[in-house]
């Protein structure tokens, strides 16, 4: 394939589970919201074979066929994964050089904001636009790939929305997915609220098959009262009844919380919310730390605005745009 450009940047947006998170893993539908805070990967062709990358305060160089062997050495952080997502997708093309790849995010990583869905795909888009490329599906399939080297048993929810944008449903189906576009609100508000506790999600989601393995009739149930609250979820979105929506983000929280995912930090500020007129809030994400959403009408704003302003905060719309060519 043709090099067609020598700089390139792009980006792909973080995001929300607003329903469903890690019953997804099974099969059950989630849904998720792009929002507006965004990772961008910006990349130029060196004229040796070696990868420098930036990201978060690491800056690693690697020779691009020594690249491979951080695989048997195992990934000691954030960067290790990315050198292979680089290598991989160069490989598609057949193309062997050297990058200077930086990689700016933001939001924190490790919030549970789908970062590093993100950032793969960020960093898999600014690759293939110096081919010209633009390939959705091929993308998310190498974005997948790259969040099964993070963590090992993805749904590949999170890469479906960063390539997307917006608010889809999603679900899996063995190998293969479905993703239904939901039409949603542009002036629907979420506040993000950190919990300030960093967690691994791969972890999370390893914690919740040994759940399962150990009592799966209980698992069965909660997952079965997930699909329930989702689509009861699907519903009231469909009629702006956000009353109901933020009942049943509660609800998804209450059940997480009970799967053994949530955290005494995370019940806290749910609950905080709660006290300070919310109309819904829960963990999103893996849990065990990362973040929680509050859904709130606009007399509430205010006050919730003044309840988290010791807390690391912001609010966000749901942003239309997946993946993208800066
Ligand atoms: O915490 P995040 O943003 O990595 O989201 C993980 C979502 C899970 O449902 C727990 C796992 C998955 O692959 O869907």
């Amino acid at each position: 394939m043709k090099l067609l450009k020598v700089y390139s940047r792009a980006s792909a947006p973080t995001k929300i589970i607003l329903f469903g998170e890690h019953f997804v893993v099974y099969g059950k539908p989630a849904i998720l919201a792009a929002i507006e805070k965004r990772i961008y990967s910006s990349i130029n062709i060196r004229n040796d074979n070696s990868i420098n990358l930036n990201i978060n305060n690491i800056h690693e160089e690697i020779d691009i066929d020594n690249i491979l062997l951080l695989k048997d050495k195992g990934f000691t952080n954030l960067a290790h994964p990315l050198f292979i997502v680089i290598y991989d997708t160069l490989m598609r093309f057949n193309a062997r050089f050297g990058l200077n790849v930086k990689i700016d995010s933001d939001v924190p990583f490790g919030s549970g904001l789908g970062t590093s869905s993100a950032a793969s795909a960020s960093l898999i888009t600014t690759i293939f636009n110096l081919f010209g490329m633009f390939d959705k599906e091929e993308i998310f399939s190498l974005t997948l790939n790259a969040e099964k080297l993070i963590h090992n048993n993805p749904s590949g929810a999170d890469p479906a929305i960063s390539i997307s944008g917006g608010l889809i449903i999603f679900r899996k189906y063995d190998d293969n997915k479905m993703i239904i576009p939901l039409e949603y609100d542009k002036e629907l508000e979420f506040m993000i609220v950190y919990s300030g506790e960093e967690r691994i999600t791969g972890k999370m989601v390893d914690n919740v098959r040994s759940i399962k393995d150990k009592n799966p009739q209980l698992f069965e149930i909660f997952a079965n009262k997930s699909e329930e609250i989702t689509q009861d979820a699907i519903q009231a979105l469909k009629n702006k009844d956000y009353a109901l929506v933020g009942k049943l983000m509660t609800k998804n929280h209450e059940l997480l919380n009970r799967l053994g995912v949530s955290s005494q930090t995370l019940n806290r500020l749910v609950e905080h919310a709660l006290n300070n007129g919310a109309l819904g809030a829960k963990l999103t994400g893996a849990g065990g730390g990362g973040s929680i959403i509050v859904l709130f009408n606009a007399d509430n704003r205010n006050r919730l605005l003044e309840a988290f302003k010791g807390n690391k905060i912001f609010v966000t719309k749901i942003s239309n745009n997946g993946i993208k060519i800066e």
